[in-house]
């Protein structure tokens, strides 16, 4: 059984995220989408709205589970038993900092492989950090981010105004 980790904040998941997710699925038995614990100083949302956003958006495809970790990705990879960890490079800008990443982690756990994806160029430019600076800046994100984070986004600010 080959189970893939797509780890990272998604604070919101975004289409970039959903289309590493629907790749990575397609050639995974499972993918487990982990959603780093504290990973975020003073994130949006929290991690139980941040699961539950993702489980939403990825209710159609049936190979997908979400779950959270604390610590380590090397260490969750063993806890998972997860053949290797997925993450998305969507220009070459990422590639430092994840190629650091990569080697770091299989520094820690020999076992932590880590395969590259590239999403579709239309998400080359899509991340949660602009989503939050857009929407905190009272603008539209609905081109970025499914309908249903939209609706949480615009709860979010809501609340916080
Ligand atoms: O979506 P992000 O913020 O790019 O995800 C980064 C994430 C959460 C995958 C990364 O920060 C991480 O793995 N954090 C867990 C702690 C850890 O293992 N740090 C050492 C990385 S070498």
């Amino acid at each position: 059984m080959k189970r893939l980790m797509y780890p990272g904040s998604f604070d919101p998941v975004t289409n970039g995220h959903l289309d590493v997710i629907a790749r990575a699925a397609r050639i995974a038995d499972e993918v487990l989408v982990a959603v780093a614990r504290n990973s975020e100083k003073s994130p949006l949302f929290t991690t139980e709205e941040r699961i539950e956003l993702i489980r939403t958006v990825t209710a159609s495809i049936p190979n997908v589970r979400v779950v959270t970790f604390t610590g380590l990705l090397a260490d969750a990879v063993n806890e998972f038993q997860v053949s290797a960890v997925i993450r998305g490079l969507r220009a070459v800008s990422d590639f430092e900092y994840e190629f650091q990443m990569a080697l770091m982690n299989r520094e820690l756990n020999a076992a932590c492989e880590t395969l590259f994806m590239m999403p579709s160029p239309e998400y080359s430019f899509v991340s949660s950090r602009l989503i939050r600076e857009i929407a905190s800046c009272g603008g539209s994100v609905s081109a970025f981010v499914p309908p249903e984070v939209v609706e949480a986004v615009r709860k979010k600010m809501e609340s916080r105004s």
